[in-house]
């Protein structure tokens, strides 16, 4: 690796870098008004399903902010409908038909590697010629899409999903096994089309207590990541509210572990040892006084010192955020000198001090 590798790949392969890189989770999306307007024009799956408008999505907020990293813009439920699973979006997944007997998993088809969705292998060659910055694919794990195709969209609860992982484990473990061959195929398609990181996404693992994940999510989430190893591209794990699944999550091989808010990242380090931590400040900070978000962006940055660092929110931006907010905070992560904070924070002095500007 030489120094002109990317800071965002630094960090993710495990460097304790000079400053931490910065990216965003839903980073292109409707808090931007350039997105607004592409999305008054074209319905959100033309937008994914079309690689030049996928492309310029996923570019807006780089050149807006100047983010260290580019997440291809486009859904975890992408592969759905490929397996023969028709939905849409009202705005949030809306599912025609949930999967939610044995016969409806039998008939789910499992589309070929470059036949799941080659739009996106398009959009990547693309982005990867004109990204300034890295190129993360991404897909949703087995549990999380299980989840959506059982329950039939978003949920309070997921008493359906939950209730059949009951009802019918051998029909859920059937499921499991189909989603876990189509996320593992559309992942290897994305990093051999131009990605350069991949992100897991297990939104909903929380859900569970550490025996059901143990059954339903651990084993499928780590046939995934294990499948990719080959590759040798950092990989990104994502769980929300999931603090109680870090002796699991600890064991799964993926570079990067991305956590939500709930507890400080030194905490989570120590719980989570050898991994490169994502996160973690919470997406309401954004809603506030920039004032009060920088003094909780440098609470994160402070408490992430000690290991490598990924900046990130703990979960998506609320679309209600002003972008403006977005452009402080940039600019602040990118400001903030890990070194000086760390010297700082062992030889007492004061916070100030780290705000240098020079860092790498
Ligand atoms: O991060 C990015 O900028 C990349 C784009 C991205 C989208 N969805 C765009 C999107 C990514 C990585 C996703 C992942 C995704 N989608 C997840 C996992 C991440 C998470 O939040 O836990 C999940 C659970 C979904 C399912 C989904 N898609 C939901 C719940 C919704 C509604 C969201 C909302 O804000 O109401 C969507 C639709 C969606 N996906 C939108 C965008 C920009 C909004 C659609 C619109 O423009 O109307």
């Amino acid at each position: 690796m030489t120094d002109d590798t990317p800071l965002f790949l630094r960090a993710a392969r495990g460097e304790d870098t000079p400053r931490a890189p910065i990216w965003i989770m839903r980073q292109a999306g409707r808090y931007l008004p350039e997105y607004r307007a592409l999305k008054d024009e074209h319905a959100f799956w033309e937008l994914v399903r079309t690689p030049e408008l996928a492309v310029e999505v996923t570019l807006q907020p780089i050149r807006r902010f100047g983010l260290d990293a580019a997440i291809l813009f486009s859904d975890i439920m992408t592969p759905l409908p490929p397996m023969g699973v028709s939905l849409d979006f009202a705005p949030g997944p809306v599912f025609e038909d949930p999967v939610r007997s044995a016969g409806a998993v039998a008939a789910l088809r499992v589309p070929e590697e470059d036949a799941v969705a080659p739009f996106v292998g398009e959009a990547l060659r693309e982005l990867r010629r004109s990204s300034p910055v890295p190129v993360i694919g991404f897909a949703g794990a087995p549990l999380t899409l299980a989840t959506y195709a059982v329950q039939g969209g978003g949920s309070k609860d997921f008493g359906a999903f939950r209730g059949f992982l009951r009802a019918e484990p051998a029909a859920a473990h059937a499921l499991l096994e189909k989603l876990t061959e189509v996320s593992l195929r559309y992942l290897r398609m994305q990093l051999r089309s131009g990605a350069q990181a991949v992100q897991l996404f297990d939104s909903w693992a929380g859900l569970h207590d550490e025996r059901s994940y143990r059954e339903f999510g651990l084993p499928y989430a780590q046939r995934v990541l294990q499948g990719l190893t080959d590759l040798r591209a950092p990989r990104i794990y994502l769980a929300v509210d999931a603090g109680h699944l870090y002796p699991a999550l600890a064991e799964l091989d993926a570079e990067v572990v991305s956590v939500d808010w709930r507890q400080p990242l030194s905490r989570s380090r120590r719980a989570l040892p050898g991994k490169v931590l994502q996160g973690n400040l919470d997406p309401a900070a954004l809603l506030g006084p920039e004032e009060a978000m920088l003094h909780e962006a440098e609470r994160v940055l402070r408490e992430g010192l000690g290991g490598p660092h990924v900046f990130n929110l703990g979960h998506g931006i609320f679309r209600q955020t002003d972008p403006e907010r977005v452009a402080a905070l940039v600019r602040f992560v990118q400001g903030f000198d890990r070194r000086a904070a760390a010297w700082s924070a062992v030889s007492g002095g004061r916070a100030g001090e780290t705000r240098s500007g020079g860092a790498a």
